[in-house]
């Protein structure tokens, strides 16, 4: 870990019950967090409302997509507005689920990420290779090539937290190494360095999300690279939360 902050995100994708996320937020609240550490869960929209009226102000919220500009006659979509009205600091963007599942473009993605900048969100922007392009050794070139949509449409980058999330690791507990990721994260501020600049590579947190839990976390959380984490299941477990 070397960049600002240490950031750790709750993923919970397209999980859980009034009842579970009950259970969840109040182990969250007698969790001991630490003060050096942001952390910031990613409720299924629809319980936002609940989480942000029960949960700790230690911790924020982020929503899991946005609509890519402001909100009106877009059936089924949530806006960055009402992100921001019900409580919410953050969005997630171009997570892997939304690239693959749903088809969202890097293009899409980058005006996305720009569009909730403007308006004051921060943007956990996602990032990474499936499979047969690590084993096709495009790993960079995918990385870059969706780290490039991002840095060509966002203004700044100062509420920009990069995640890198192969997406061979997610939800499949084959965690990356902490050298295959941390190889990847300098990759990455090597890039932002070459094509932002100097401040942005060394200022902006890069995250790393792939099986993590809270067996594996403090191996990877060693790497010089790896300021933080972007955790799915391991996330629905509450506790496990914590990084070290
Ligand atoms: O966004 C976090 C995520 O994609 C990782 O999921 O379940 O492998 O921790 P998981």
């Amino acid at each position: 870990a070397g960049s600002g902050k240490f950031f750790v995100g709750g993923n919970w994708k397209c999980n859980g019950t009034k009842d579970s996320i009950a259970k969840l937020v109040s182990d969250l609240n007698s969790a001991s967090l630490e003060a050096d550490v942001d952390v910031v869960v990613s409720p299924p929209f629809v319980y936002i409302d609940q989480v942000k009226s029960s949960l700790t102000d230690l911790i924020e919220i982020s929503g899991q997509n946005s609509w890519v500009g402001k909100g009106g006659a877009f059936t089924g979509e949530i806006s960055v507005e009402q992100l921001k009205d019900i409580g919410c600091k953050w969005v997630i963007l171009g997570h892997s689920e939304r690239r693959h599942v749903i088809g969202e473009k890097d293009e899409f993605i980058g005006k996305k990420a720009a569009y909730a900048l403007s308006e004051g969100l921060g943007v956990i922007a996602c990032i990474g290779e499936k499979l047969e392009e690590r084993e096709a050794g495009k790993t960079f070139d995918v990385c870059f090539e969706q780290l490039k949509a991002f840095a060509d449409a966002v203004p700044s980058w100062e509420k920009v937290v990069v995640a890198y999330e192969p997406v061979w690791a997610i939800g499949t507990g084959k965690v990356a190494s902490p050298q295959q990721a941390q190889e990847v994260h300098v990759a990455v501020r090597d890039w932002l360095k070459k094509n932002v600049s100097e401040e942005v590579a060394s200022k902006t947190r890069i995250i790393y999300g792939g099986s993590v839990n809270g067996g594996n976390c403090a191996e990877l959380a060693k790497e010089e690279d790896i300021d933080g984490f972007l955790v799915g299941g391991a996330s629905l477990k509450g506790l496990s939360l914590r990084p070290l």
